[in-house]
C-alpha cells in the first residue's frame, strides 16, 4: 500500500491537526485475532500494510525476547511482538504522538501488560538500553541519511547475537539499504522473506565471543559511518 494514500499530513508529524476519526481494524496473528483502534494523521490508517504484513509473519520472536518496536504506528509490530514474547519486554517507541497514544490504547486492548510505548526519535526513548530484535518498517520518507543513520545505530542497541529485522521495497530503496548493511553491519545480513515487491532483511550482531575475536574491524566500520552520518545529519528535525 502506497504509505501516502488517505493522508493530508505527514504520518510523522509529531502532533497531527487532522480530525481525528477512529475506526476499527483486526488481523490474526498464530491463530488470535488482535483487534486495534487506528486513527487518520498516522501510518497506514486503512489497515495492515502488505510489507508490515510481511515483517510481523517473518519476525521470529522467541518468548523471551526484549523487542524494540521502532517506529510503532498504532502499534501491529509492537502487539503482535508482544504476543510472541510471552515472558519477554516489549518497548514501541514513535516521534507522532497521535500514534503512540494509539499504540498504547491497542496493547490495553489485546491485554498485554509486559509491553510499553514511548514518545521520541530514532533511538533517543531506548538510550543505553539493548534488545534481542528490534523489528521496524522504517519511514523511509524522512530521507536516505536519517534512515542509515537509523541502521547505523540500532547495532549498538542489539544485545550479542541481537537480530534488526526490517521491512521495505523496490521503490523505498531496499536494495540500496540490503546492500549498506552487506557492506557495513558487523555481522550476518539476510533476506528472510520476499513479496508482493518487498523484502524482510534481518542483519545479526555477531555473538560476544565472535565480536571480539573476529568482528573488530566490521563493527569499526559501522562506528565509524554512525559518527559520520550524525555530523553529516545534525541540527535536523523530524
Ligand atoms: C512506515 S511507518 C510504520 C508504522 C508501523 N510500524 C507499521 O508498520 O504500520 C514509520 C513510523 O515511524 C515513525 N517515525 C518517523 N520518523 C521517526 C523517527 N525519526 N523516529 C521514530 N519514529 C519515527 C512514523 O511516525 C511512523 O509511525
Amino acid at each position: 500500500m502506497d504509505e501516502r494514500r488517505g493522508e493530508s499530513e505527514p504520518y510523522w508529524t509529531e502532533r497531527p491537526r487532522s480530525r481525528s476519526a477512529p475506526s476499527e481494524r483486526r488481523f490474526l496473528y498464530r491463530g488470535e485475532l488482535l483487534a486495534f483502534t487506528v486513527d487518520t494523521g498516522v501510518f497506514s490508517s486503512h489497515g495492515l500494510d502488505p510489507g508490515t504484513a510481511l515483517l510481523i509473519e517473518n519476525l521470529g520472536v522467541r518468548p523471551d525476547d526484549r523487542v524494540l518496536d521502532l517506529g510503532c504506528g498504532w502499534g501491529s509490530v509492537g502487539v503482535a511482538a508482544a504476543k510472541a514474547a510471552a515472558r519477554g519486554r516489549v518497548v514501541l517507541t514513535d516521534v507522532n504522538r497521535r500514534a503512540a497514544r494509539l499504540a498504547r490504547a491497542n496493547l490495553a486492548r489485546n491485554g498485554i501488560l509486559h509491553a510499553e510505548v514511548r514518545v521520541g526519535e530514532g533511538f533517543a526513548p531506548v538510550a543505553g538500553e539493548t534488545f534481542d530484535v528490534i523489528a521496524t518498517n522504517p519511514p523511509y520518507r524522512i530521507g536516505r541519511e536519517r534512515i542509515l543513520e537509523i541502521l547505523a545505530r540500532a547495532y549498538e542497541h542489539l544485545a550479542p547475537a541481537g537480530r534488526l529485522v526490517l521491512v521495505g521495497k523496490g521503490s523505498q530503496g531496499i536494495r540500496y539499504y540490503q546492500g549498506w548493511l552487506e557492506e557495513h553491519w558487523a555481522g550476518r545480513v539476510t533476506v528472510l522473506a520476499r513479496g508482493s515487491g518487498y523484502r524482510v532483511l534481518e542483519a545479526r550482531r555477531p555473538p560476544a565471543a565472535a565480536a571480539r575475536v573476529g568482528g573488530a574491524d566490521r563493527t569499526g566500520v559501522a562506528r565509524a559511518r554512525v559518527g559520520a552520518l550524525s555530523r553529516s545529519t545534525a541540527g535536523r528535525s523530524a
